[in-house]
């Protein structure tokens, strides 16, 4: 069993999820009010590594009214176990877990920076040899009562995630902006399908505007 997961995210209309220097405040406030509504609706909200040392998000309910219950609990997939302890995702507004690979728990576990982050009520959880297995994080975020689970980035965990068939739905936000640059990350990198043919359908079932903004909704097709 898995939580139903949701990615979300903001996008120029080249694709962009942040331009080349890592800049990635893309949608209106409208917008931010959209994820912060879902972010409230979600059981769990899930990022990669490099997003939380590119942009040091909290993953909490602040744009709208909410109650500190309503923050979901957030997961950073991050094999190495790399999150720097001071970052705001590790702060007391809602509970953390570090999803990290198994080839790294040893050293992890006996050093300093285990004990530290335990005393801030961090969890762990470990699977995959160098890179964390997210069919079993999946099935371990589900059996933590994770039924839910919001996506928020960045590319290359997108591209994992919707590889491995676990998305079924995806929410962007296609802002009026283009910024351009081949090194600047779009909503799926990763190393990428080889043909049209592999690529995953959707089906858009859900658009509108939010100011400048523009929502699409998709459902994702099951491959048969
Ligand atoms: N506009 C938006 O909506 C939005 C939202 C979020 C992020 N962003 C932007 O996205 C950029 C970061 O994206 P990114 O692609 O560099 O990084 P990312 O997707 O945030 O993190 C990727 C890292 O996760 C770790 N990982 C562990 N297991 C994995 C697995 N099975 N599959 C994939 N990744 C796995 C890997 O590092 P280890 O091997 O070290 O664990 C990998 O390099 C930032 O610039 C940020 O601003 C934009």
């Amino acid at each position: 069993m898995k939580p139903y997961v949701i990615l979300n995210a903001a996008m120029t209309l080249d694709g962009k999820i942040a331009t080349k220097t890592g800049s990635s405040n893309i949608s209106g406030e409208k917008d931010l009010k959209r994820v912060h509504e879902l972010r409230k609706e979600v059981d769990g909200i899930m990022v990669g590594i490099n997003t939380v040392i590119a942009d040091n998000p909290r993953l909490t309910v602040h744009k709208i009214n909410a109650n500190p219950e309503d923050n979901p609990v957030r997961i950073v997939v991050d094999s190495k176990c790399r999150t720097p302890i001071a970052s705001r995702i590790t702060n007391n507004d809602a509970k953390t877990i570090i999803a990290g690979a198994n080839s790294y728990k040893y050293d992890f576990i006996v050093g300093d920076r285990y004990a530290n982050f335990t005393k801030l009520g961090v969890d762990f959880f470990f699977s995959g040899n160098k890179q964390v297995d997210l069919n079993s994080l999946m099935d371990y975020l589900y059996k933590q009562d994770i039924k839910t689970l919001m996506l928020e980035g960045g590319s290359t965990l997108n591209f994992s995630m919707i590889k491995e068939g676990l998305i079924d739905e995806i929410r962007i936000c296609v802002a009026p902006f283009v910024v351009g640059g081949r090194e600047s990350h779009t909503l799926f990198d990763g190393e990428g399908f080889d043909t049209m043919d592999e690529g995953v359908r959707l089906e858009l079932f859900d658009s509108f505007k939010l100011d400048d903004d523009l929502i699409l909704q998709y459902k994702v097709l099951k491959k048969i």
